[in-house]
């Protein structure tokens, strides 16, 4: 695991989107494991940036979502699905058959998650998963206490978690309670990570997930024993770190 501290939000969000196009790069036909959130917004500008001047080309790319909200049909404005539409795949030039995120309308859960588990094994197993952090530690939406093994299912969302997202709903009730999300060991078997984090109200779940002990009570913890993770954050979610950390990875280009 190596971690990375930017000088700006902006900075953190170009070096991911750099790591992610040089994976593109490297393997036209990359499955790539995506994130919603406030945090993944400036890498998928620099995503669409790199698409529209420099023909960074995603024809043959396969994605998979971390995770949605169980209720919201796929055009509710704050659906994961409405979100990576309008932020990232109607800007680039990806086939929507190659585009997987969790149905939080299925009548099938436990079978959806099966399902999207083998579609993942199917594609060859995701290349590089990019990943935002709860203030809480979460990773997607395993919250704490979750299994570090665990697989795609349904989980109960915490109430810190759910006023953390309160913001992009009118109404504290109308924050989903549940979300199908990938599992801990899902993000695990990624051949590569990228968790990013921004602003001083992450900075505690940074600390923890850096140099803290590995624990289910801080699930992002894991990364620690992931052999291709790059943590990247700005300044005010490194201010509680308490080692040096670099600007830059050592290298570059990871794949
Ligand atoms: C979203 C996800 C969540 C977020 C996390 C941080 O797909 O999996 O774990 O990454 O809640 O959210 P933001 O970036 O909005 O602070």
């Amino acid at each position: 695991m190596e971690v990375v501290i930017k000088s700006s939000a902006e900075e953190m969000s170009k070096l991911s989107a750099e790591l992610i196009a040089d994976v593109v790069r490297h393997k036209p036909r990359a499955i790539l494991g995506l994130a919603t959130g406030s945090t993944p917004l400036g890498t998928y500008k620099e995503l669409i940036r790199l698409h529209k001047e420099e023909g960074l080309d995603f024809s043959r790319v396969s994605t998979f979502n971390l995770d949605e909200y169980v209720g919201l049909t796929h055009d509710h404005p704050q659906s994961y699905h409405y979100f990576m539409w309008e932020n990232l795949f109607k800007h680039i030039n990806i086939n929507p058959k190659n585009v997987h995120i969790p149905d939080g309308t299925s009548k099938d859960v436990p079978g959806f998650c099966r399902w999207y588990e083998e579609q993942i094994v199917k594609a060859g197993g995701l290349d590089v998963q990019l990943l935002g952090i709860g203030s809480n530690g979460h990773i997607a939406f395993n919250e704490p206490g979750s299994s570090l093994g665990s697989r795609t299912r349904v989980k109960t969302l915490d109430e810190g978690t759910r006023k953390d997202n309160a913001r992009f709903f009118k109404t504290m009730e109308e924050v989903p309670k549940y979300a199908i999300t990938m599992g801990i060991g899902t993000i695990m078997d990624s051949r590569q990570l990228i968790l990013l984090a921004t602003g001083a109200g992450k900075a505690d779940a940074i600390a923890k997930t850096c140099e803290g002990p590995i624990t289910a009570l801080v699930p992002a913890t894991i990364v620690q024993l992931h052999p291709k993770a790059t943590i990247v954050v700005d300044k005010p979610a490194s201010t509680k770190l308490t080692r040096e950390y670099p600007a830059e990875p050592s290298v570059l280009v990871l794949s």
